[in-house]
C-alpha cells in the first residue's frame, strides 16, 4: 500500500502526511490532533512561543491526542546587537508614514525596543526534551550533532528543513531522521540557512530526486502540495512523505483570522509573491497593500528577527480591525488549489484521492 513508507514506519503513523508547522498561532493543538487523530503527522509551530507556553501547548495536544505530533522550533541565526541601528530607524519612520496607519500603532512601533531576542532557544528545547515529545522539527538552520544526538537519546525522532541538497547533506551529517525538503513553491518562510540567495529557490520537482539520490535518510517532500495528486507526485520523485501547509490554513481547527482564510480560498487572480518586507526573511505570501507600499522604501530592510518584531503591531492592528491589506497572508503557490474542510475530513479526501489517481495510472 502506498501510505506504508519509511516515514510512517519511522513515526508511528498510518498515512506519511505531515501538517507543516505553522508558528503565529495558525497550527493550534486542535489542527495538530485532528490531523494526528486521523492518521497523518499534525505539527505544532512553537518558534515564536516562550517556553512555558509551548509546554501549556504540549499538554494541550497530548489531552486532545493520543498519537503521535510534533513540535517544531526556529534554530536562532543572528545576534540582534549586529543590526544596523540607522536601519531600523529608517524603518520605524517608513512604517509610521504608511498610509492607513493610525498615529498610536506608528507610535507603538517607534517606541519598540528591540535589544533582545524574545525567548531563549536553549530554554525551549528545554521544554521539548522534558515533555519528551514524539517529533521535533526544526527550520532556519541545523542545530550541533550533539544536541540532536541528546534528542534521539530520549526516543525523539528529529526531522529538519532543507532547501538544497547542500542543507540537506548538512542536516543527514548532523543525525536528523529524516530531510524536509523545501521547494520554492512553499508557503511561509523559506527555512534556507546556508545560502538565502536565488540558488536557494529550487522547486520541488528538482529538488526531491536531488536530495533522494544524495542522502540515507528519508526524504518529506514540502511545497505547492495541495491534494491526492501531488502527493502521488512527490512519492513518484522519491520522497517517503509530504508536509503540507497551505492546504490546511482554511480548515475550521486552523487558527488563522477568518480573512486570511478567505483570502486563501479565493486566491486565483491573486499575486503570489517571495518577499522580506514582513519578517525580513524571504518569504512566500499572497500580495497586498502593504507588500506594495513597501517596495517603494528605498532603504535596506532589516533583517529577521528585527523586521519581524517592527511589523508585528501593524499585523496585531490588521488583525483587531480585519483589514487583510496589512495582514501577513503567508501562503504557497499553490493556493488556487485549497478547499474549504475540516482538517480530519481533508486528510480522508486527501487519502482518497491519493489512492484514486495511483489507480488511475495504473
Ligand atoms: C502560514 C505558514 C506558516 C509556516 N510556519 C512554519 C513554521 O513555523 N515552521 C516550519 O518549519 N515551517 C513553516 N512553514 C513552512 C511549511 O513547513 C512548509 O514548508 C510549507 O507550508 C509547504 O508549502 P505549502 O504551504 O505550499 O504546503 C509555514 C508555512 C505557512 C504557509
Amino acid at each position: 500500500m502506498w501510505n506504508d513508507t519509511v516515514i510512517t514506519r519511522i513515526l508511528g503513523i498510518r498515512y506519511p502526511i505531515i501538517q507543516a508547522p505553522m508558528a503565529g498561532g495558525l497550527s493550534t493543538p486542535e489542527l495538530v490532533a485532528a490531523v494526528s487523530d486521523a492518521g497523518g503527522l499534525g505539527s505544532f509551530g512553537a518558534g515564536y512561543m516562550s517556553p512555558q507556553s509551548i509546554r501549556v501547548a504540549i499538554r494541550k495536544i497530548r489531552q486532545l491526542t493520543k498519537n503521535p505530533f510534533a513540535i517544531n522550533l526556529f534554530i536562532p541565526q543572528r545576534d540582534l546587537h549586529d543590526v544596523n541601528r540607522e536601519a531600523i530607524t529608517s524603518m520605524k519612520q517608513y512604517l509610521r508614514s504608511l498610509k492607513d496607519i493610525p498615529p498610536e500603532i506608528g507610535e507603538e512601533i517607534s517606541q519598540l525596543s528591540l535589544d533582545h531576542t524574545p525567548f531563549d532557544f536553549s530554554e525551549q528545547m528545554a521544554v521539548i526534551i522534558e515533555e519528551q515529545v514524539p517529533i521535533f522539527s526544526f527550520t532556519f538552520g541545523c542545530p550541533a550533532a550533539p544536541d540532536i544526538e541528546t534528542l534521539k537519546a530520549r526516543n525523539i525522532r528529529v526531522m529538519g528543513t532543507a532547501t538544497t541538497v547542500a542543507e540537506a547533506f548538512e542536516l543527514e551529517k548532523a543525525g536528523v531522521d529524516a530531510v524536509i525538503a523545501q521547494g520554492s513553491e512553499a508557503g511561509g518562510h523559506r527555512g534556507s540557512f546556508l545560502d538565502s540567495d536565488d540558488s536557494s529557490l529550487v522547486g520541488l520537482v528538482a529538488l526531491v530526486p536531488q536530495i533522494a539520490d544524495e542522502i540515507k535518510v528519508p526524504v518529506i517532500a514540502s511545497g505547492g502540495i495541495m491534494d491526492g495528486r501531488g502527493i502521488v507526485a512527490a512519492l513518484a520523485l522519491g520522497a517517503a512523505g509530504v508536509q503540507m501547509g497551505t492546504a490546511f490554513i482554511p480548515a475550521r481547527e486552523c487558527g488563522a483570522h477568518s480573512q486570511y482564510k478567505e483570502a486563501v480560498l479565493a486566491s486565483h487572480r491573486q499575486k503570489n509573491v517571495l518577499t522580506t518586507a514582513f519578517s525580513g526573511k524571504p518569504a512566500r505570501i499572497i500580495q497586498n497593500t502593504f507588500i506594495t507600499s513597501m517596495k517603494q522604501y528605498q532603504g535596506s530592510i532589516p533583517p529577521y528577527p528585527v523586521q519581524n518584531a517592527l511589523t508585528t503591531p501593524i499585523r496585531n492592528w490588521a488583525a483587531k480591525n480585519s483589514r487583510p491589506d496589512f495582514m501577513s497572508l503567508w501562503a504557497g503557490q499553490g493556493s488556487p488549489l485549497s478547499r474549504e474542510y475540516g482538517a480530519g475530513d481533508l486528510m480522508a479526501v486527501l487519502i482518497k484521492e491519493t489512492s484514486q489517481v495511483l489507480g488511475s495510472l495504473s
